[in-house]
């Protein structure tokens, strides 16, 4: 058997909200799990019960139904809302489908149309939320509001310095209760984002690579959920030939799709210089390097960050970190910063808990969020934030 209908009643007079669940109550694949007298009360109730639908009347004591209709669509697009008004006329039918409403019926409604209409709509809510669970919807964990579509590349010209484990934490650092974050993987050839993140990766960049055309449906479609801090990652093909078959403008048009869709996109890119790794710099806001603290490390930091200033990536873009760092070595931040002339340069100490974290897919800022790297990448993620807000004005 399907699930049933959950159904929560909003009208302040309780005689209307007895007769509807009398109604209702008999009925099979229907289940009335919840009333509520005012438009506050509406909305805590459909926070806690989640209903798939909720009959609302419009003229509430603290409001009006068609706002909290709105409000409610907006907290959670997969809730249905039947609107119950004693007005008639297209009027009213057309402000409550503006405001999101699945249905308007005039009060009081014949049984079968009410029927009709709360199966429409729960039927309409299951799906919704079935196609959210499968896919995570990114639209969902938007909602709906205008995007910062700032995009921060993690870049090192050697590998093993800790790219992926920067951009991935980096990318949760920067996630907040009200900001949306993708992490990107434009490793094409054995990134491992997905893997360090521990998500399934069910689609991958090779999903768009075959595209006729890119739009901002089909890439929410196949960024994978982050279950912990609800966060959006775009896996690296599987297989490193799959990878062949992504366009350094593919690439491109992804990210800036991706940037029109979310607050912040962190890429982990690779090190080869190469077309894709140029079209992420191009999408850039700010590009992160992490160094080891050993010389040909960042004396290849410096050859690198020339070159690419030298074809038009401003100094303003850099973010130096040197990573792993332990206090012995010869190589101090003062000597790094000295080195490339630039004021900042990031330190992120050597940490066991790192490999720990990595190999038990458990993200460091969220499973040791006061240790020493931690609180490195929790530093990074404010110069971030300070650097683009700098450069917005
Ligand atoms: N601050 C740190 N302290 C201790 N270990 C670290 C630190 N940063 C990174 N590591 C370790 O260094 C190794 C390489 O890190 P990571 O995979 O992130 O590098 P990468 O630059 O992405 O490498 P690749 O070039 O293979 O993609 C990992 O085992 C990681 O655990
Ligand atoms: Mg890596």
């Amino acid at each position: 058997m399907s699930e049933p209908i959950r159904v929560l009643i909003v009208d302040d007079i309780l005689e209307t909200r007895e007769n509807l669940r009398k109604l209702l109550q008999f009925e099979r694949g229907i289940e009335v799990v919840g009333e509520a007298e005012t438009g506050a009360e509406a909305l805590r109730r459909a926070a806690s019960l989640k209903p798939d639908v909720v009959i609302m009347d419009i003229n509430l004591p603290d409001a009006n139904g068609l706002d909290v209709t709105e409000e409610l669509r907006k907290r959670d697009p997969t809730m249905q809302v039947v609107i119950l008004s004693v007005q008639e006329g297209r009027e009213y039918m057309r402000r409550a489908m503006k405001a999101g409403a699945y249905d308007y019926l005039v009060k009081p409604p014949p049984i079968d149309e009410l029927l009709a209409a709360v199966r429409g709509a729960g039927q309409t809510a299951h799906e919704e939320r079935a196609r959210q669970r499968e896919t995570g919807t990114f639209a969902a964990a938007r909602g709906g509001e205008a995007n910062l579509g700032r995009l921060i590349a993690v870049y090192s010209p050697r590998g093993g310095t800790g790219s992926t484990f920067l951009a991935a934490n980096l990318g949760l650092a920067l996630k907040s209760p009200d900001t949306t974050v993708v992490i990107a993987d434009a490793k094409l050839q054995f990134g491992d984002v997905a893997l360090v993140l521990n998500v399934q990766p069910r689609y991958t960049f090779a999903d768009l690579a075959g595209a006729e055309s890119l739009d901002p449906d089909l890439i929410s479609d196949v960024l994978l959920p982050f279950p912990r801090g609800d966060v959006h990652v775009l896996a690296a093909p599987l297989r490193p030939e799959e990878a062949e078959e992504i366009s350094a403008q593919t690439v491109g048009e992804v990210l800036q799709h991706l940037k029109a869709l979310a607050d912040y996109v962190v890429v982990d890119t690779a090190s080869h210089l190469g077309e894709v790794t140029l079209a992420v710099f191009d999408a850039a806001d700010l590009v992160v390097v992490p160094m080891g603290q050993d010389l040909p490390s960042i004396r290849n930091a410096r050859v690198a960050i020339e070159t690419l200033m030298g074809a038009g990536i401003p100094k303003e873009k850099w973010v130096l970190v040197l990573n792993r760092a332990v206090k012995r070595s010869s190589i101090t931040p003062d000597r790094v910063r000295n080195y490339f002339k630039i004021s900042s340069v990031l330190v992120i100490p050597e940490d066991p808990r790192v490999v720990v974290s990595i190999n038990k897919g458990e993200p460091l800022v969220l499973a040791h969020r006061n240790s020493p790297a931690s609180k490195g990448v929790l530093q990074l993620a404010r110069t971030v934030r300070e650097r683009l807000l700098q450069m917005q004005d």
